[in-house]
């Protein structure tokens, strides 16, 4: 394919290549004031490793790509061999990106955590609504003609309060989404995770005491001591831990069959995290199982099946698709480059507010491999 490409700022020091347009105007602004040129590839089709090699040309010091293009060593080699110091995903997640590679060569890796938490929380909580009460199968009944009368028994579908919430992942996401369940909705607590998060379970205390004050049951939270445990208890399932090896297919087949017959699976987080074909046999032999997919294991195609099925909701990964936060997510992005090129130093802090402020910290905003480089 010939990609096409807009070129800002002709005459800056580092060049930076951007390899699809990103939101809002911020972006290319704090590049143009580090003194980068910046390329922007304005096709619409997702870059092959090629391609991207054929883009980074003679020189190319800075580069901001996406999650669907491979940042494997060879890439990261080529990137490197015409002086590439510093990329960025606009993404939080980054196992797209070889990044022990990127650090053997010497090369710093951004991502953007943090401005995407609550939109993605959001997002999993409509999905979640979305597959409990039918909602897309009953958009299309209206609109295929098919809604003639009030029914009492048409669309059926489940009430989640008071019911129990099961989070496989309990960082930033997992976390927001669990306590959008617990306080609007008063749904029970298990969850899977490394380590306590004492930070969540004491927000839930607090909440209890507030629910004792008003004169409501408290909600139980627990920390589950295996998956099969969170698995057999749990109505709602929601995945959000980050994509590596182990946690490659950490929903089978076998793990399906643990579930409640009746039990939601929801995935915002990355698609090879469930066996999809697993999946598409377990929909299609226990029809009142649902799930909810925003991610797909070989995005984006779809597992045969997937799509003729009633009983799962199916969206185009757009977890973080509000403008606010994708403007915030190209916003870092840009920084952790710019920053990079100039010499500024990492910065520690889990709070990415400050650089969204007129006057940003002079600092890298997320860099995964700071540590490993000494940064
Ligand atoms: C989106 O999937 C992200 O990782 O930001």
């Amino acid at each position: 394919m010939n990609t096409e490409w807009r070129i800002q700022n002709p005459s800056g020091v580092h060049r930076v290549i951007v390899t699809k347009q990103l939101v809002g105007e911020r972006w290319v602004q704090i590049l143009t004031n580090a003194d980068c040129r910046v390329d922007v590839c304005i096709s619409s089709e997702v870059l092959s490793r090629q391609e991207i090699i054929d883009a980074l040309g003679q020189n190319c010091a800075g580069a901001i790509g996406q999650l669907t293009e491979a940042w494997n060593r060879e890439v990261l080699t080529a990137f490197k061999s015409v002086g590439g110091r510093v990329y960025s995903n606009v993404a939080v997640g980054y196992n797209n990106v070889e990044v022990a590679a990127a650090t053997s060569l010497g090369i710093f890796v951004g991502n953007t955590p943090g401005v995407l938490t609550d939109a993605t929380a959001e997002l999993t909580l409509a999905l979640t609504f979305a597959v409990a009460r039918r909602i897309a199968e009953a958009d299309a009944y209206v609109r295929t003609g098919k809604f003639r009368q009030w029914e009492s028994s048409l669309f059926l579908g489940d009430m989640l309060r008071r019911k129990t919430l099961g989070i496989i992942g309990a960082g930033r996401i997992g976390s927001a989404f669990a306590r959008m369940m617990v306080e609007g909705h008063r749904m029970n607590l298990v969850y899977y995770n490394r380590h306590r998060n004492e930070p969540l379970e004491d927000s839930i205390t607090a909440f209890n005491e507030f629910l004792t004050h008003i004169g409501e049951k408290p909600i139980a939270c627990r920390l589950a001591v295996s998956i099969e445990e969170l698995l057999t208890m749990s109505d709602i399932v929601s995945l959000h831990p980050p994509l590596n090896q182990s946690t490659h297919h950490l929903i089978d087949a076998q793990r399906l069959a643990l579930m409640k017959k009746n039990a939601i699976l929801i995935n915002v987080s990355r698609g090879p995290v469930i066996d999809e074909v697993a999946l598409v046999n377990h929909c299609r032999n226990v029809p009142e199982f649902r799930a909810g997919l925003d991610v797909y294991e070989q995005e984006p195609k779809l597992a045969p099946g997937l799509s003729e099925l009633p009983n799962i909701v199916l969206l185009p990964h757009i977890g973080s698709a509000t403008r606010w936060t994708r403007e915030a997510m190209s916003t870092i992005a840009a920084q952790n480059v710019a920053a990079i090129l100039s010499g500024d130093p990492a910065w520690h802090g889990e709070d990415m507010r400050p650089f969204l402020e007129e006057k940003a910290p002079k600092a890298a905003p997320s860099i995964v491999n700071a540590g490993e480089l000494g940064l």
